[in-house]
C-alpha cells in the first residue's frame, strides 16, 4: 500500500532537493528526506516544525546497495511507502580532458545513474502492486547533448533520460507514473563551483516551485527554463560541424 502524501526526496541535505523538501512539507506532505549529511537532514526536519506537514531525516548513501533497501522494506513493513519518490540526488564536477579519469566516471555514475537505478528496481515491485506510485528521475539539459567539460556529468544524465524515455510506456502500462525532470542551471552547492557564467540561471526555490507544479500535472518531460531547454534541444538537431564550432565557443 502506498500513502497519499507521502513523498522520498533523496538529495534533500541541500540545493534543489532541500527546497523541495520545504515546499512539500508546506503542502502539508509528509517527507522523508534522505541524503549523506544527518546533521543537515536533521536541521531541515527541525525547520519544517512548524508547517503543516513534516519532514523526517533518512540518511543514507544512495551508493550503498544495502541503505536504499533498507528504507523501503522498512517503508513497506510500516505501510509507509511514499506515493511519490523524487530520484534527486547528483554528484557533478567540471572536467576537462586532461582530468578525466576512471575515478571520475565512476564517481559521478555511482550516483547519479547507478543511485537511481537502485532505487527504482527496489521501488518498482511494489508500485507495480499498488498501481499508484509516482517515481520523478531528476536528469539535466546537460544529458540532451554532449557538452564541453560534461563527458561524466553530461553521459550519466543522459543515461537517465534513456532510461526514462526506454520505461515509460512499460510504467504506463503497470499503472506507474513516471516523470522525467530536466533542470537548467540552478543556483546550489553544485554549481556554485563553476567558475563560468550560466546563462538563465534560477534560484533553487523556484525550481522546487517548477518540479511541484510539472508533478502535480502528472507530466513525464519537466523541463526548464524553456527558453535555454528548447536552444539545447535544438543544438542537437545541427549538423555537427556548425554543432562543434557553436560549442568550442562554451
Ligand atoms: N544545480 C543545477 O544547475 C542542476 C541542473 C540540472 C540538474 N541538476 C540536478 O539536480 C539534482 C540536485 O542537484 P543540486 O543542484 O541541488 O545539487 P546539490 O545542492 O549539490 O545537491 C546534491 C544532493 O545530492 C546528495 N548526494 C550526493 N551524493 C550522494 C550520495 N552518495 N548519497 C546520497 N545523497 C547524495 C547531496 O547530499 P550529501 O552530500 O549530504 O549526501 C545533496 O543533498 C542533481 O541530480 C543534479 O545533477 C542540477
Amino acid at each position: 500500500m502506498t500513502t497519499e502524501n507521502i513523498v522520498w526526496i533523496t538529495g534533500a541535505s541541500s540545493g534543489i532537493g532541500r527546497e523541495l523538501a520545504l515546499l512539500y512539507a508546506t503542502n502539508s506532505w509528509q517527507v522523508y528526506a534522505s541524503a549523506r549529511n544527518a546533521d543537515s537532514l536533521q536541521a531541515l526536519s527541525i525547520e519544517a516544525t512548524n508547517l503543516k506537514g513534516s519532514i523526517i531525516a533518512a540518511p543514507m548513501d544512495v551508493t550503498h546497495p544495502s541503505d536504499i533497501q533498507t528504507f523501503i522494506d522498512k517503508r513497506v513493513e510500516t505501510q509507509t511507502l511514499p506515493r511519490l519518490s523524487i530520484l534527486n540526488a547528483g554528484y557533478y564536477e567540471a572536467i576537462g580532458l586532461d582530468e578525466l579519469t576512471m575515478d571520475n566516471f565512476n564517481d559521478t555514475f555511482a550516483v547519479n545513474f547507478f543511485g537511481v537505478a537502485r532505487a527504482l528496481t527496489a521501488l518498482l515491485p511494489h508500485y507495480k502492486k499498488t498501481k499508484n506510485g509516482h517515481v520523478a528521475i531528476v536528469s539535466s539539459v546537460a544529458g540532451y547533448t554532449g557538452l564541453p567539460k560534461a563527458a561524466s556529468y553530461g553521459s550519466s544524465k543522459a543515461a537517465l533520460i534513456h532510461l526514462c524515455e526506454s520505461i515509460k510506456v512499460e510504467c504506463n502500462a503497470a499503472g506507474i507514473m513516471l516523470s522525467m525532470v530536466n533542470p537548467g542551471f540552478v543556483r546550489t552547492p553544485l554549481t556554485d563551483k563553476n567558475d563560468f557564467t550560466m546563462p538563465f540561471i534560477i534560484e533553487p526555490d523556484d525550481a522546487a516551485r517548477r518540479i511541484k507544479i510539472g508533478l502535480d500535472k502528472k507530466r513525464f518531460d519537466i523541463n526548464f527554463p524553456k527558453r535555454f531547454s528548447l536552444i539545447l534541444k535544438t543544438l542537437r538537431l545541427l549538423p555537427y560541424p556548425l554543432y562543434f564550432k557553436l560549442t568550442s565557443r562554451l
